[in-house]
C-alpha cells in the first residue's frame, strides 16, 4: 500500500495541478491574466474623446461668458468660492442639485475650488439680477453690508479686447470644446463694446442654469 502512495506522489502532475504546484508558472500566468484584465478596462479610455459625457443642456460657454470667466479666474474669485455643490442635504439645501460631473466638460480649468469664504456658485445664475451683481461687485457692502467680500471698481471701466477672443475660443477648442469656425470668427463681435464687468455678469448668470 505504501508503495502505492510514494508511486502517486512522483508522478508528474497533470492539467490544473501542475500550475498550482509551480510558482514561477502560477506567477507568470496570474501576471498575464492581470495584463489582459488591466488592459480591457484602460486601452478603450485612450480612444474615447472624453470620459465623462456632456448633460443634456450643456453648451459651451459664449465668448462672452468665455471672456468673463478669464476675469473670474484672472480675480481669482476661485479663493474665496467655490463651484461644486456636493451630495449632502446641507448642501443641496442651500445652493439646490448637487453638482454633475457632465455639469464642468467646457470647464478648462474647472472652478470646483477648496475654499468657501463667499458661498458656493455653481449655481449662482439667475439667483440675482444684472443689476444687483453690477453693485455687488463694484462695492460689496453697498448691498451686504457684513459682506467681506473685496470689491472691483476696474471691472466697469475696462473694455474686453475683442481681437483677443479668437486665440481664446481656439485654445478652448484645441482642448476639445466644440466651438465652430462661425462662432470663432464671430467673436470679437460678440464682445465689442462689453466691459469685463458685463463679461463676469454674463458668466455668473449662466453658471448651473444649463441643467434642469
Ligand atoms: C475675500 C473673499 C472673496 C473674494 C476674493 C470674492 N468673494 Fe464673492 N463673496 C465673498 C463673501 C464673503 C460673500 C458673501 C457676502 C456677500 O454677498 O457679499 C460673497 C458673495 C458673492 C456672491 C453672491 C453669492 C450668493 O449666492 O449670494 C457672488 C455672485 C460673488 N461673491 C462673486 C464673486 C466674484 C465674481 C468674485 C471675483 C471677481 C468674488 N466673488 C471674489 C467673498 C469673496
Amino acid at each position: 500500500m505504501p508503495a502505492a502512495k510514494h508511486e502517486g506522489h512522483v508522478n508528474p502532475a497533470k492539467g490544473h495541478e501542475r500550475i498550482e504546484t509551480n510558482n514561477g508558472l502560477m506567477i507568470v500566468l496570474i501576471l498575464l491574466v492581470v495584463a489582459v484584465g488591466g488592459l480591457v478596462e484602460i486601452v478603450p479610455l485612450f480612444f474615447q474623446r472624453s470620459t465623462t459625457e456632456a448633460v443634456a443642456g450643456v453648451k459651451p460657454y459664449t465668448a462672452l461668458q468665455l471672456a468673463g470667466r478669464d476675469v473670474y479666474l484672472r480675480e481669482g474669485c476661485y479663493n474665496c468660492h467655490s463651484q461644486m455643490i456636493r451630495a449632502l442635504q446641507s448642501e443641496t439645501l442651500r445652493y439646490g442639485h448637487y453638482s454633475l460631473a457632465g455639469e464642468f466638460v467646457y470647464d478648462r480649468p474647472f472652478q470646483w475650488g477648496s475654499k468657501r469664504t463667499g458661498p458656493d456658485l455653481a449655481r449662482v445664475g439667475g439667483k440675482y439680477s444684472d443689476e444687483w451683481h453690477r453693485i455687488h461687485l463694484t462695492s460689496p457692502r453697498d448691498l451686504v453690508p457684513e459682506s467681506n467680500m473685496a470689491a472691483y471698481p476696474w471691472l466697469a471701466t475696462r473694455q474686453v479686447d475683442p481681437a483677443s477672443m479668437p486665440p481664446r475660443l481656439t485654445a478652448m477648442r484645441r482642448l476639445g470644446v466644440p466651438y465652430t469656425q462661425t462662432e470663432v470668427d464671430g467673436s470679437p463681435e460678440a464682445v465689442q463694446g462689453k466691459s469685463e464687468l458685463d463679461a463676469l455678469i454674463a458668466y455668473l448668470q449662466v453658471l448651473g442654469t444649463q441643467v434642469k
